[in-house]
């Protein structure tokens, strides 16, 4: 019964991750802005969560497929690292996340970064579980969750997993008119 009811497929917002945080000293390169190390560890940290909450199993880190570091975070910001998974496969779950700044005087949060993680669930031993199937309901969670597929394509082919012939959802981006 338990394993049944870790099979009903799961709303994306069921996943939402959010972690708000200060940059302190220790957390800054050179220039007095965030280290980037510091930033991934903050996304892998909310994005391990997020990815638990859909599995309710253990999660490991399985691939970064994607982060950009668009804008510096200077010292003594408020960060916020919003992390939801955007699609579930098999045992993998990829994970995107969102990072925001708060403007100390008006509070208004504009969008920093943002990075896209794979999470795989896996049993006591190690090895991959399959996890629930995911509904996105949002305009950008369907957008998300129709391109992760092709993203899965990509990470697994760069990883040497898949062969670029196999990778059809992949191809069909340069091949479809
Ligand atoms: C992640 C891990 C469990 C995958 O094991 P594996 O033997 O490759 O297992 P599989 O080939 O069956 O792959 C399992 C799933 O991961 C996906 N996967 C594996 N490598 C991937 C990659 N580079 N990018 C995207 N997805 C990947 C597979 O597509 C598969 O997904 P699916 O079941 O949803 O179809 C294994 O490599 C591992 O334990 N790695 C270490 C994880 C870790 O310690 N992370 C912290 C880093 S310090």
């Amino acid at each position: 019964m338990a394993n049944l009811c870790q099979m009903i497929a799961r709303k994306a917002l069921e996943s939402l991750t959010i972690l708000t945080d200060m940059v302190l000293p220790s957390e800054t390169n050179p220039l007095n802005n965030l280290f980037g190390g510091e930033l991934l560890a903050r996304m892998d940290r909310a994005a391990a969560i997020s990815a638990r909450r859909h599995s309710r199993r253990i999660v490991v880190t399985a691939s970064v497929n994607h982060v950009a570091f668009n804008r510096a975070i200077p010292l003594g910001s408020v960060v916020t690292v919003e992390a939801k998974v955007s699609r579930a496969f098999k045992s993998s779950m990829e994970v995107y996340i969102d990072v925001w700044v708060e403007d100390r005087e008006s509070g208004i949060k504009t969008k920093a970064n943002e990075a896209i993680y794979t999470f795989v669930a896996v049993d006591e031993t190690g090895q991959p579980i399959r996890v629930p199937e995911l509904t996105p309901e949002t305009e950008v969670e369907i957008k998300r969750f129709e391109g992760a597929l092709r993203r899965k394509q990509l990470s697994l082919v760069l990883a040497g997993k898949m062969k670029a012939d196999d990778a059809t959802e992949l191809k069909a981006l340069f091949t479809d008119k």
